[in-house]
C-alpha cells in the first residue's frame, strides 16, 4: 500500500521512516514526499533516497483549496492511500481531509491534549513539567485535536535544556512513528499482530 509523507522542515522523522522501509521493516511504500517549503532540508533527504517529491509554495496559489486540490490530484495519480504528517506546519483543509478521511495521521511532540500547536517542546520546557511525551493521532479539522492512536511519555530531568529535551523526544519519535504506521496498516489488512 502506498503512503505519502508531508513535511516542512528538517525531516528527521521522514528519514527514520525511509530507513525502516530500506530495511524492509515498513508495511507501506513511501511513494511521495509533499513539502510546502521550497528549500527545506527534508527535500534533500528525499532526493538522497530517490523518493519522488511534490514541492510547492502556498504563496503561488490564491487559496488553500487550490493547492490542496493539486495535492489530492497528485496523490490520487500515484494511488496513495495514507498520509503521514511529519513536521508539516499547515492545517489540513476540508478538500484534503474529506478525500482522505481517517487516513491522515500526525506526530506531535507532547502528550496531547497538553501543549498543542507550535513549539510544544518549548511550551513543556517553560511550564516546568516533569513528564512530557510524543503523540500519534488522526488528523481532524482542529490543531492537534484528532483522536489519539498512541502516546509515549518522556521524562524531563532537572538538568535538561530545551535542546537535550528535544533530542530525547526526537529519539522517541523516530522509534514510535514507524511502529505506529506499521500497526495502522496491518490493522487495515486485518492482521492483528
Ligand atoms: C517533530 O517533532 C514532530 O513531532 C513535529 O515536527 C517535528 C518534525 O521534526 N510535528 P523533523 O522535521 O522530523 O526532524
Amino acid at each position: 500500500v502506498k503512503a505519502a509523507v508531508f513535511a516542512s522542515g528538517t525531516g528527521s522523522n521522514f528519514q527514520a521512516i525511509i530507513e525502516q522501509e530500506i530495511e524492509n521493516k515498513l508495511a507501506c511504500d513511501i511513494a511521495l514526499l509533499v513539502c510546502d517549503k521550497p528549500g527545506a532540508t527534508v527535500i534533500n533527504i528525499a532526493e538522497d533516497y530517490d523518493i519522488p517529491t511534490f514541492v510547492f509554495n502556498p504563496k503561488n496559489y490564491a487559496a488553500k483549496k487550490d493547492y490542496e486540490q493539486e495535492v489530492v490530484k497528485r496523490l490520487q495519480i500515484m494511488n496513495v492511500k495514507w498520509i503521514f504528517l511529519a513536521g508539516y506546519m499547515r492545517i489540513i483543509g476540508p478538500d484534503l481531509l474529506h478525500v482522505y478521511e481517517n487516513k491522515i495521521v500526525n506526530l506531535h511532540p507532547s502528550m496531547l491534549p497538553a501543549f498543542p500547536g507550535k513549539d510544544a517542546i518549548g511550551q513543556a520546557f517553560e511550564a516546568g513539567v516533569k513528564t512530557t511525551g510524543v503523540t500519534v493521532h488522526y488528523v481532524d479539522a482542529g490543531i492537534d485535536t484528532g483522536p489519539i492512536i498512541e502516546q509515549k511519555s518522556v521524562h524531563v530531568f532537572p538538568d535538561d535544556t530545551k535542546d537535550t529535551l528535544q533530542k530525547r523526544i526526537q529519539r522517541v519519535e523516530h522509534q514510535l512513528y514507524p511502529r505506529v504506521i506499521n500497526q495502522l496498516i496491518k490493522q487495515e489488512r486485518g492482521v492483528f499482530s
